[in-house]
């Protein structure tokens, strides 16, 4: 049993401040020993640097709607080689963001050792926004069109390759999804459970059904890219895109819980934690509630 943190302060995909913070707080809460106390392995080698990518770069413009896209597009291409290769080394990924633009890169990352995973994105947003539907032009609300090969290809993100199928895609937590983004669901058949079917079924049912969508057999790698803000702002304050009516802290735990049960998680991403929004007391409570995510997904339990 042996893991790797991948830790990515970068906050390029979204324009607040802070969220380039986040891995450095979940380090300092003690993460790393938490998951060694599981039982694992635990590789981390320090924060990845990329200011020299961002330095090398130079001024980044637009490209049509889309911004900072040179500096997201060379930093995930850089996760995804990290990520790829602690896979292939047998150490299960733990990427710590950051903003959600980076799963541009973890899941490539992933797709390299594993071609036939899924991956359980849980979020209050589909961000699977294109090039042509997105409105803020920030790149964390579209990585899952770049991963789809949806909408039109930029010449700058060329080394994303179209590695995900519709049919290996499952959403658990969506409560706020554009118009666009709605149409782009239907189009492709894409399976969502929204906060809409979380209440009707219970989570239970609805983990259960995500994972008869994407892996019948229970015998298919999983990737779950788990957003903080698909948890309430009462449980997850620090985030740069809460949206109210979201997970209860059980709720998301328990996702977490039955992924680690079904003994098919090769990679696990934490993203969107913003340790410079809200109070000293909200931070240290989304810091917690991050680590305590990993850790269940990791193996821990209640008894
Ligand atoms: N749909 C909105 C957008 O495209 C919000 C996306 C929020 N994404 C996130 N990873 N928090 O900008
Ligand atoms: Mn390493
Ligand atoms: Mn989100
Ligand atoms: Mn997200």
């Amino acid at each position: 049993k042996s893991l790797a943190i991948v830790g990515c302060p970068f906050s390029g995909g979204q324009p607040r401040a802070g969220v380039d913070q986040g891995p450095i707080h979940l380090i300092h809460a003690g993460l790393p020993k938490q998951l060694e106390e599981l039982g694992w392995k635990v590789h981390f080698d320090g924060h990845h640097q990329f200011e020299d990518v961002s330095a090398a770069i130079g001024p980044d413009s637009p490209i049509g709607k889309l911004k900072n896209p040179r500096r997201v597009s060379k930093v995930c291409e850089e996760v995804a080689k990290v990520v790829g290769e602690h896979a292939k080394n047998g150490q299960l990924p733990v990427t710590l963001g950051g903003d959600h633009s980076l799963a541009m890169g973890t899941i490539s990352g992933t797709f390299e050792k594993y071609p036939d995973a899924c991956v359980v994105w849980v979020d209050a947003h589909a961000d699977i926004n294109t090039t042509d539907t997105t409105d803020s032009g920030n790149i964390h609300g579209m990585p899952v069109s770049f991963l789809l090969g949806l909408g039109e290809k930029v010449e700058e993100f060329k080394w994303v390759k179209p590695v995900l199928k519709p049919s290996r895609l499952v959403y658990i937590g969506l409560r706020d999804v554009d118009a666009g983004e709605k149409r782009i669901l239907k189009e492709n058949n894409i399976k969502a459970f929204s906060m809409h079917e979380v209440d009707k079924y219970g989570i239970g049912k609805v983990v259960e059904m995500a994972l008869d969508h994407v892996n019948p057999n229970r015998d298919r790698p999983i990737h779950l890219s788990f957003d903080v803000d698909a948890l309430d702002p009462t449980v997850a304050p620090s985030t740069g895109t809460p949206v109210r009516g979201g997970l209860t802290f059980r709720e998301g735990h328990y996702i977490c819980e039955a992924i680690y049960e079904t003994g098919c998680l090769v990679a696990l991403d934490i993203m969107e934690v913003n340790p410079s929004l809200r109070d000293a007391e909200s931070v240290r409570q989304t810091v917690a509630v991050g680590c305590s995510l990993a850790r269940s997904a990791l193996g821990e339990t209640l008894l």
